[in-house]
Formats: structure tokens, C-alpha cells, sequence
């Protein structure tokens, strides 16, 4: 296969010769590649192109490319292990050395073939979501396809987007959804913020007032206005109507494999001490107080969290985080650890008693020995947890990564003492922010400002940092907050097109970066999104 394999490099290597290849950039493709070239040419794909296949396991992109072809063309292409003397083809390989390659592909398309070299499946699936982008969108028996040669690999190893499914449930199918948009813009995290304190989403076989309790909030407060000035005001009426959902582990199940089979990770997130009120409506007992809860029909920080000197508050939690462990293959478990008032801790006889046995100095130590109590068990279980940066104050558990959304302070402090860091700071990266200034003809948004360009010119390495320090930061992602994101319409409205704009950020390089060229690819791209159903902001339209 080695030999093949050289023969098939240096044959391909030739045929490309004939081509003119030059650097343009043209084409629809986000996020942009490290390198491509364009030549004039086109590849014809007809029913009657082969797919050559000169390595083993690439099965299932093979397998996705001709669900592509069958979808959108209605054929499929025949396999083969032998060149074909005649006619195009498109052929399947590796390296026939160890490259570790782990994302990275190298893509050619000349006038005879199109030539997959990847050495991992993500590397080949990333190669299949650039083709896809230059395939024309209507169907045609004679498929035309631009001649191209791209070497591509990722800029940072975290690429992620967020998206809250508890302020408002979003289906299985929605969440699918969401992961196809992920692995067109070739992001490989997802972070799934499945609880907080106005709903527990996910069912724990161990707990089931979690979703039978926890699940559902009786109403929801609604009637926040614009005011002339632009400035928000929150409202004070509640709609009256019972709002609730959850995912079964049957379709956290699905929806895991669903996205493996796209190279997305899954993070699941679990917030404690605090956004814990609907996991207390269920069972208060957990609490400092003893409730009784309810889960919150209004946004905001409660005054109450889990009680830290609560033994059996710790049982609960590691027994819930052993069913999340189990269906989650993620290395990281996020434990959430923002926002916690610590109000309730000061005068709860058990905290100030763990204060006290501890030996701890004050209420933000006890929040550092909750996280690292935490820790310790899912590190017993071979994983790790990340939490928002608040895990920082009191001390960070020793093998906390630490996701900074309060600014990039906390992200640099991390890294400092040599932990990892993914970088999602409230400026570019909150997209439930408003994107455009015209706010009042925006939905409804929680306020603040995160435009399209602030998004693409995002560099998730702050500059202070030494090139050792700069290691920690693993990458970025974007947060999807839904307090005021009622449907997946929205959804896909205050994702889109800043999605596109923050792969960029995290897959190109950085001095290929260019707005303007970024706005022109994005016209061009925008079919795409217009044949997928998208709704997608539209202000970059206007963008020069
Ligand atoms: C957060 O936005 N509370 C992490
Ligand atoms: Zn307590």
C-alpha cells in the first residue's frame, strides 16, 4: 500500500504540473485555508467518476460523500482499489508516512482528479465540508468543480460554540442541527449548557424529580422592552403558561454518536454551587436553607446554591456526574462554578463548620474546596473539569482547565499557573449580544454588542502572554445564552454568520486573516446558508 501510495503522490504531483495554480482566494470557502491556490480548470463529476480508495478506514466520509452526492445530485459514485485507466476519478489516501496529522488534510482538484490526502478521519471530514462549499448548489448530472489545491490544518485545537438548552429547550433535532452548522465551519466543541437554574434538561436515572420537577418552571417572565434610547429595560409581567423539557439519556446517547460521527466533542455542562435552583426545586435538601424552591421563572443570579458543607450534597452531585461521565466521552466535564452567591454560605451552621474543619479563610475558599472536592472525583474517573473562570477566586483546583468569560483576565491568570484555558470572553464572544446598533430592529437580546467584524478580528492569544504561557490557551468559543432566544429560529440568527466569522478566528492563520476578503467570500458563501434554510443576520450585506 506504502509504494502505491508514493507511485499515487508522484503521479498526482505531476498531473498537477499542467496546471496553473494561483494564489486566489475567491471561492466560498470559510473558514479560509492555511494555503490555496486556484486554477482556472474544472473537474466534471459525473455519475460515472470513480471513488478510488488506496487506504483503509475512511469508510464513513467515503460513505458521507456519496450520501452528499446522492442527496443533492441523485447518484452515488462506484468504489474501487485499482486506478482506473480511463476516465476521472476521486482518490482516497494517506501519507505513507506518520505526519500526525490530526485535522490536517491536503486537497487538489485538477482537471482529472480529485485527491483526498488526510491521515486521520477528522482530517478527511474537514476535507469533505471544503469540497462541499465549492460544489454547485443546484442539482446537475454534470457536477462542476473548481481546480484547486489546498493544504489546510487548524490554528487551535479548541474550537467551540455554546449553546444553552436550559432558558430554552431546543429539540433533538434542533440540536443536530446546530452540530451540522458546527461541522461546516469545522468546529470540534460543543458545549452543551444542559442546567441551570430555570431547568434541568437531562435525565438522571438516579434523581428523577430532576426532570419531573426540575424540568419544567410554571411560567415565564416576559415583557422586556427597547426603550428609545436603546437601553433595555427588564419587564415584570410572566406569561402564566407551564414551560419544560428534557433529553432522555436515549437521546443524549443519539445525540453524542450523532455528533462523533461529525468530530464534535460534546462537553456537557453541570453548573454547581450555583444556577442550581431547579436542581434544588427538586430536592432542597441539598441546599443551606431547605427550600422550599422553585424552579425560576425569571433570569438572574439567585441568592441560594448547593450547601458546601452538606456531605451528602457531594454524594448527590458525584452520583449525578458519574451518569453524566458515563454517556459523555468528553476528556472534560464542565462544572459550571460562575455566579455563585455566597450570601447563604456565611450564615449556614454546616458551611461555616467545613470553614472551620477545613481550615479555610473565608467563603471563596469554600468554593475552591467544593470545585476541588469535584475534581477529585472526576479525576478518580480519568477526566477532567473545566469551569467559568469565578473557579479562580479561592484558589484553582489543581487540574482545572478554566473557561474566561468575564474578560480575558482570568483566561491569562490561568495560564500563568499553567492551566489550560479556553477563551470565550463576553467581547466578541457572547453571542446573545446585540449585532447591529439599530437595536430596536433586532429580537429582543440580553444587550451589550458583538458585530460581525468585532467576531472576525477576535485573536484568542492575548499578547502579554510568553510563547510557553501562550501553549495554555487551547482556543476560544462563542456562548448562546437563550434567555431571550425563544426558538431555533433565533437560534440560527444570532449564531449566524458570526459562527462563520469566529471559525476564521480560530482555524486561519493569523496573518491570512483579512476582514474584507472574509466579507467578499461571505456574499459568495451566503447561498449556501440561503439552500440550507438558514436564517441568518443579513447585515453583512451591506459591509464594504
Ligand atoms: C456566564 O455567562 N455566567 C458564564
Ligand atoms: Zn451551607
Amino acid at each position: 500500500m506504502k509504494k502505491i501510495a508514493l507511485i499515487i503522490f508522484s503521479f498526482i504531483s505531476l498531473i498537477s504540473f499542467g496546471q496553473e495554480y494561483a494564489p486566489k482566494k475567491n471561492l466560498p470557502i470559510i473558514p479560509l485555508p492555511r494555503e490555496i491556490k486556484v486554477a482556472d480548470g474544472l473537474f466534471v463529476l459525473t455519475s460515472q467518476t470513480k471513488i478510488v480508495v488506496m487506504a483503509d478506514g475512511f469508510q464513513p466520509e467515503i460513505d458521507y460523500l456519496n450520501h452528499y452526492f446522492k442527496t443533492n445530485y441523485d447518484f452515488e459514485l462506484a468504489t474501487t482499489k485499482i486506478l482506473p485507466t480511463d476516465g476521472n476519478y476521486i482518490i482516497f489516501t494517506r501519507p505513507d508516512f506518520e505526519a500526525g496529522w490530526k485535522e490536517n488534510y491536503d486537497l487538489t482538484i485538477n482537471e482529472n482528479h480529485i485527491y483526498f490526502l488526510a491521515e486521520g478521519n477528522a482530517g478527511l471530514f474537514y476535507a469533505m465540508q471544503t469540497l462541499i462549499q465549492i460544489l454547485p448548489l443546484e442539482k446537475t448530472a454534470e457536477v462542476k468543480v473548481p481546480c484547486v489545491q489546498i493544504k489546510d490544518s487548524p490554528r487551535y485545537e479548541w474550537r467551540g460554540m455554546h449553546l444553552d438548552c436550559s432558558r430554552h429547550f431546543f429539540t433533538k433535532d434542533e440540536v443536530k442541527k446546530y452540530i451540522d452548522y458546527l461541522a461546516m465551519y469545522k468546529f470540534n466543541v460543543f458545549h452543551w449548557h444542559l442546567v441551570d437554574d430555570q431547568g434541568w434538561r437531562i435525565e438522571i436515572r438516579k434523581y428523577p424529580l430532576l426532570t419531573t420537577v426540575g424540568g419544567k418552571r410554571k411560567e415565564t417572565l416576559i415583557g422586556k422592552t427597547i426603550n428609545k434610547d436603546g437601553t433595555v429595560s427588564v419587564g415584570d409581567k410572566f406569561d402564566g403558561k407551564e414551560y419544560g423539557g428534557f433529553y432522555t439519556q436515549e437521546d443524549v446517547k443519539e445525540i453524542v454518536a450523532y455528533a462523533q460521527s461529525k468530530y464534535i466533542t460534546i462537553l456537557p455542562e453541570i453548573e454547581m454551587p450555583g444556577h442550581s435552583i431547579a436542581a434544588l426545586a427538586a430536592y432542597p435538601q441539598f441546599s443551606c436553607a431547605g427550600g422550599p424552591f422553585e424552579t425560576l421563572t425569571r433570569w438572574g443570579v439567585s441568592d441560594d446554591s448547593y450547601c458546601g458543607g452538606n456531605d451528602e450534597t457531594f454524594v448527590f452531585l458525584e452520583n449525578i456526574l458519574d451518569e453524566v461521565m458515563a454517556l459523555f466521552p468528553s476528556k472534560y466535564i464542565h462544572i459550571g462554578g460562575d455566579e455563585c452567591e455566597k450570601g447563604r454560605w456565611k450564615t449556614c451552621v454546616k458551611c461555616q463548620k467545613r470553614i472551620a474543619d477545613e481550615k479555610l479563610k473565608d467563603v471563596e475558599q469554600l468554593q475552591s474546596y467544593f470545585i476541588t472536592r469535584i475534581e477529585k472525583h472526576v479525576n478518580s474517573k480519568g477526566k477532567q473539569i473545566i469551569g467559568w473562570d469565578e473557579i479562580l477566586e479561592g484558589g484553582l483546583a489543581p487540574n482545572a482547565a478554566l473557561m474566561s468569560w468575564r474578560g480575558i483576565k482570568g483566561g491569562i491568570a490561568a495560564a500563568k499557573q499553567k492551566h489550560y484555558v479556553v477563551m470565550s470572553p463576553g467581547k466578541p464572544c457572547y453571542f446573545d449580544h446585540y449585532q447591529s446598533k439599530d437595536k430596536a430592529k433586532e429580537p429582543l437580546a440580553i444587550g451589550g454588542f458583538n458585530p460581525l467584524d468585532s467576531v472576525y478580528l477576535y485573536n484568542p492569544t492575548p499578547k502579554i502572554l510568553t510563547e510557553e504561557e501562550a501553549k495554555f490557551i487551547m482556543g476560544a468559543q462563542a456562548n448562546l445564552w437563550t434567555e431571550y432566544i425563544v426558538d431555533f429560529k433565533q437560534v440560527e440568527y444570532m449564531a449566524m454568520p458570526r459562527m462563520a466569522a469566529l471559525s476564521e478566528a480560530l482555524w486561519t492563520p493569523l496573518d491570512k486573516k483579512n476582514l474584507k476578503d472574509f466579507v467578499v467570500r461571505l456574499k459568495l458563501h451566503a447561498p449556501i446558508l440561503d439552500k440550507m434554510g438558514v436564517n441568518y443576520a443579513k447585515h453583512f450585506k451591506s459591509m464594504k
